[in-house]
């Protein structure tokens, strides 16, 4: 679809986000002619900034983005961005705002199509939802909310800004951005598992012993100290990230590929989604906090965060379903800070068979890779050159650098489908619930455990984290990725 109309409002439009995100996927849509001619961006923030000076950021923000960059092109689309200084608490400017819209949809002839974009302190989520209510800044085209994460920090909390949104979109029109699904691999899972006959046909608890993610990070909280803090591994990566990614490798077939059917199998399958209870979050999930280094903070050593601080900078765990394909099987999960390097994969790990080759025949694995490199692999057993034994090979495929150079951002991706009314890979409310009942369990769990003395273990940096095999029902062969 070329040149979309379209009035797009960015709360948050001098923010970090938009700079190293937004800007650079809105240019990249443009040259693409997703947006054209016919498109009008405000970008709001408290700072007093004019029309000029925000243009100037979106033209360093593509500099620093994209090499090659036309310059006439640049300045054209820049030339599409507005800036309103705003207080996202003050009615007068919703009304200010309104107007604006207005002037520039006629201005651009976007036929009243909205676009709201929330990337900005989620604390004011719900207070720039019910004044997008109250002040009616609805178009009389489409309308369209993308908010950012995390929505709500429980299920409670999350619920009253569902309400809020709810005002003044209909839950098809609310685009809750996980930026994992747009990941090129993360896309593939489907692909992969619905398109290969083989993987099908043994995609079960049968055949899957079990399966494991991991979301290694190197990187400390950094300046993230404040967020941080109030929000921990488990629901920075584990309640958005982490489990999308794990519905993807356990929900049953979609009826087809529409975003409807995958969202209808991603909500059968969530809903036996196994909720521990105090028991088995302290059997089954480890929460740890880095130290320091020589040159490292410890976390407690953090910019604002507390000396007594117990929040998790990492968190591994065993969850399982009670329907779908892989029901009963044991799903593990690990995420952490300071780990020994950036990885992010998947490793599906499948049942041996006693056979005529003993323990000479190793374990399958089919390995997703999602970062740092796109690439998948199945691990099989096969002779040794001119010899009778075996040995483990490995069913590759990866990128070439030329096909790699193409794979689009994840939020030019997902900015695009915005763009399109397509919300496959969006999180629906009624995954979210789900997630957020999983996430308030472990909690509860943890709060009971603070009260009782118990603190996150300590782990050193830059390994592999604290030790998890009390979570392993089978520690010998315990994670693939070491
Ligand atoms: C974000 C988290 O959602 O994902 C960060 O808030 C984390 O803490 C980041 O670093 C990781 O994303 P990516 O794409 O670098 O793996």
């Amino acid at each position: 679809m070329n040149n979309i109309p379209t009035v797009m409002i960015l709360f948050g439009g001098s923010g970090d986000l938009a700079h190293r995100k937004i800007y650079p996927a809105l240019f990249n849509l443009y040259r693409r002619n997703v947006i054209h001619d016919n498109f009008a961006v405000i970008g709001t923030a408290r700072r007093p900034w004019s029309h000029e000076y925000l243009r100037e950021q979106v033209a360093q923000a593509v500099h620093e983005s994209w090499e090659e960059v036309d310059e006439a092109q640049l300045t054209e689309f820049a030339s599409h961005f507005y800036y309103q200084s705003h207080d996202v608490t003050n009615v007068e400017h919703y009304v200010t705002l309104k107007q604006l819209a207005q002037e520039l949809d006629e201005r651009y002839e976007c036929g009243g199509n909205r676009i709201f974009y929330m990337a900005m302190a989620p604390s004011f989520f719900g207070t720039i939802a019910e004044h997008i209510a109250d002040q009616h800044l609805t178009g009389t085209g489409f309308n369209r909310l993308v908010v950012e994460k995390p929505f709500g920090t429980d299920l409670a909390s999350a619920e009253v800004l569902n309400q809020q949104i709810r005002n003044s979109f209909a839950e098809d029109q609310v685009f809750r951005i996980d930026h994992y699904l747009g990941k090129e691999m993360v896309q593939n899972i489907l692909p992969l598992r619905f398109g290969n006959s083989l993987f099908k046909r043994i995609w079960n608890a049968d055949a899957v012993k079990n399966v494991q993610v991991t979301l290694a990070e190197r990187l400390g909280v950094e300046a993230r100290g404040d967020y941080y803090n109030n929000s921990g591994a488990l629901r920075d990566m584990v309640q958005n990230h982490i489990m999308q990614i794990i519905t993807l490798l356990a929900m049953p077939e979609p009826k087809d590929l529409s975003d409807k059917a995958i969202h209808a199998a991603k909500e059968d399958l969530l809903a036996s989604l196994v909720i521990p209870d105090e028991k088995a979050v302290s059997e089954n999930i480890i929460r740890g906090q880095y130290l320091g280094t020589e040159t490292t903070f410890e976390y407690v050593k953090e910019p604002n965060v507390a000396e007594d601080s117990k929040t998790e900078t990492y968190v591994a765990g065993r969850l399982e379903f009670s329907k779908g394909p892989l029901a009963g099987v044991p799903v593990y999960f690990r995420t952490g800070k300071e780990m020994r390097e950036k990885k992010t994969r998947v490793d599906v790990v499948f049942k041996d068979e006693a056979g005529l080759y003993g323990d000479k025949a190793k374990t399958n694995v089919l390995t997703i890779e999602i970062d740092p490199v796109n690439q998948v692999y199945f691990r099989l057993n096969g002779k040794i050159v001119a010899g009778g034994d075996l040995r483990l090979e490995r069913f590759r495929y990866r990128y070439s650098e030329d096909e790699q150079a193409e794979v689009p951002d994840g939020y030019e991706r997902l900015i695009h489908d915005v763009f399109v009314n397509d919300s496959t890979n969006f999180t629906k409310w009624e995954e979210l619930k789900q997630y957020w009942r999983f996430v308030d369990a472990v909690e509860a769990a943890w709060q009971k455990q603070n009260a009782a003395g118990e603190k996150p273990v300590k782990y050193r940096p830059y390994g592999m984290g604290p030790d998890t095999s009390k979570i392993l029902a089978d520690p010998e062969d315990g994670w693939i990725y070491k």
